[in-house]
Parts: C-alpha cells; structure tokens; sequence
C-alpha cells in the first residue's frame, strides 16, 4: 500500500495541540536567541572592533582562569570590545592533552561557545608547536624516540581531532608556531628534528583536509628580522608554488616601546602582503619595561629579576602613558594602511593585570602592555586608537 496519503501534511484545522505548542516553543526559542543576538550587537557597537569594523577584527586572548571560573566581568568587557577570541592557552597541546594523548575539552568547548553565542570569529591557537608540549609525544612506550613515520600519524590524529571537533567553528588556526630560528632556519624541535623539513608542510595539509574552509596560518615572533623574513618568505613561495594550503602569516608582534624597528615591522608585513598572503597580527602588546639582553618571545627564556628593570610597581607615569599611546597609535596607523591584507589585529591578554609580560621575559615585575589597566578601565592609548578609528585618515 502506498504510504503518500498517511504521510500527506494534516490540515491547519487538524493540528493537534501537542503540535501546536511545539511550533509556539520553537517560535519562542527563535525569538529568545533573535534578542540574545540583539543584545550582543548592541554591546558591540560601542567597542574597538566596531569602530574598526571596516578595517578589520580586533580580537583578545581569553586566559585559562578567565574560561574555568567563568569570570563576568571579563566576560563582558570582551563581548563589548571585540569580535574575535583565542585561547590564551585553552587550545594548546599541552594544555588539552596533559599527558599528551587524553583528551579535556571542557575549557575550550566553553570559549568555542561563547564566540558563538557572541557572533565572535574563534582562533584556534596551535596545533604543531615545540612549546607547552609534554615529552610523552615524541616518544614510544619504551620511551625511545619516534620513528618519523610514527610522529606524522601522531600529528594528523591531534590534529584531525582537534581542528574536526571545531569545524565549522573556528574561523582560522595558528597551524604551526615558532617553527624558524630567527636567522638561522628551520628551529630543532623534535618536529623538525624527527620529521624533517617538511613538518610544517605536512601539518597544513592535514589541518586542510580537516577542515578545508578554515584560514591557516603559520605564526611567529620577530617577525620583523630580515633573516627570519628572507628564510620564511622563500619557504612560503615554494609552498604557493606547490599548492600547500596555506593563507596567511600570523605577526605575533609582542613589541616594546622602542624596538622593533617599525619600518622593518612594515617591510614584513607588506612583503606578505604583497605575496597574496593575509596578515594576522595575532599577539599584539607593547611591553613598557627596560629591556634585559633578550627582547624576543622565545617562552624557553626568562632573566633574571632586579629593581632596575621594574621601574614602576606602583603606577605609570604620565609621560610614558602617553609614550605606549603614540606607540599604539603608530602601529595601528601603519596596520591601516595594509587593511586590505591585515584581517585581524588580537591583543594578547585582556588587561594589564592578566598579561603574561608581568612574567615574561623576567618573572615578577609591574607591565603596562595593554589597552585597559587593572582596574580593567580603558588607558589612554584605548582613547587614542578610539580616535584614529573615528578620525580621518
Ligand atoms: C604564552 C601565554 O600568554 C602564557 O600564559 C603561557 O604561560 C606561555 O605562553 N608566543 C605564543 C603564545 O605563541 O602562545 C605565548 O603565550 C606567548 C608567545
């Protein structure tokens, strides 16, 4: 018998009320999340990221502690302010698989949600990286060192697992990080060393087959070295030339008040530009603290503490407030000139009090690298990119 007159629509006169209060249930859910959505463009027009919605994303780094306690008024200030997230540490391999292979998504599956609730593009933040990484994944049950092959199938699971739970959701990953030894070339890691040069090629594709409409990147500190510039631009041709997938360069640009030199900053950037490349600038701060000998981001580092290089626990002063808002306006005045290539600027950390240079590269001290101080109140060189948003160019 024919089944099309049982399954034929019933009548509008025939709904039965069960019916009746799902479509009104179903109705009320749209309705609550049109108004959810409501409430978060309307935080967002006030903040940074709509005043440079025509430019690009202003993103921030989302701490551990910010995620695990759940901490409101960060919450806020973040959904207010910008419209693309990280995981400062969430999503790192040593961090979501702390002995290396078992697997704890609950941190990251709340950031993930909540860029979603807040219509936030996600950046997934990183996959093949020699840092934060246990020991336990380079080795074999004998703890003797793995096979190249053996390491490849490790890196294709962690990343199919990880960028395939998020597919769809992540905008763009930080494919593969620190991979370069300032002028030296390919850095030894254990990637490098075991797997051999073509490790970071081998993580694009499989970051690409895991999920081919995600943005990948290949991030870095020092990017404005013209050694690590000339190295990586001709390592990026080649893999143009050869269809690697991949999109864009990651500019961590963790800068100080005085250096790096901000033409040779440009040079990077405009040379990626100009390579067909997009240029994330993804770890932006401007560390404010006299500089000991290391000036670099290399998380191995840290020197030693002393007052002379901690100037200021108890404040900062005036003069050098304005001085991190001219340095802030002049990055972002050249950042605009490449918005054409610059999809994303993302301040690492949310306030003064939460960022890592309190720690880095010397453990202890009072840093004033961001845009809102302790008290979480906008500085002002919040004001001052404010303006340069709104102003002529
Ligand atoms: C830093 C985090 O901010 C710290 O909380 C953590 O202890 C160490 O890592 N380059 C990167 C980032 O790609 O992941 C690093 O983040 C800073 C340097």
């Amino acid at each position: 018998m024919s089944s099309s007159k049982n399954s034929a629509p019933s009548s509008p006169t025939r709904l039965s009320r069960r019916t009746v209060l799902g479509h009104i249930a179903v109705a009320a859910g749209a309705l609550a999340m049109a108004k959810q959505r409501a409430v978060a463009q309307a935080l967002q027009a006030s903040g940074l990221a709509q005043a440079f919605r025509k430019d690009f994303r202003v993103g921030v780094a989302v701490s551990n502690q910010t995620l695990d306690q759940q901490i409101a008024p960060d919450l806020d200030l973040i959904a207010r302010e910008f419209n693309s997230v990280t995981g400062e540490n969430a999503m790192k391999w040593g961090v979501i698989r702390p002995d290396g292979f078992t697997w704890q998504w609950e941190r990251a599956d709340r950031l993930v949600d909540f860029a979603r609730k807040h219509r936030m593009d996600l950046l997934g933040h990183t996959l093949v990286w020699h840092s934060q990484i246990p020991a336990s994944v380079f080795v074999d049950a004998d703890r003797k060192p793995l096979t190249r092959d053996a390491l490849l199938a490790r890196m294709r699971e962690h990343i199919d697992t990880l960028v395939g739970r998020y597919k769809g959701r992540a905008w763009a990953w930080d494919v593969v990080n620190e991979a370069v030894d300032e002028d030296k070339g390919w850095r030894h890691s254990p990637w490098h060393d075991i797997i051999g040069d073509d490790f970071m090629e081998q993580a694009f594709r499989f970051a690409h087959a895991a999920d081919p409409k995600a943005r990948l990147l290949y991030n870095d500190y020092n990017m404005h070295n013209p050694g690590k510039l000339a190295f990586l631009a001709n390592v990026l041709k080649d893999y143009k030339s050869r269809g690697v997938p991949i999109h864009g360069v990651g500019n961590q640009s963790h800068v100080g008040l005085t250096y790096p030199d901000l033409g040779q900053w440009e040079r990077s950037i405009a040379t990626y530009a100009d390579m067909g490349l997009k240029v994330h600038i993804t770890e932006l701060d401007v560390d404010v603290l006299p500089p000991p000998a290391n000036t670099g981001a290399d998380v191995a580092n840290n020197a030693a503490y002393s007052r002379q290089i901690d100037p200021w626990p108890d404040g900062l002063p005036d003069a050098v407030q304005e001085q991190l808002a001219d340095r802030y306006e002049t990055l972002f005045r050249i950042l605009l000139r490449y918005r054409r290539s610059v999809e994303r600027v993302t301040f690492w950390g949310l306030h003064d009090g939460v960022s890592w240079k309190n720690n880095f590269p010397v453990r202890g001290r009072t840093n004033y690298p961001l845009l809102f101080d302790r008290q979480m109140r906008p500085k002002p060189a919040y004001q001052r990119l404010m303006k340069l948003a709104g102003g002529k160019r």
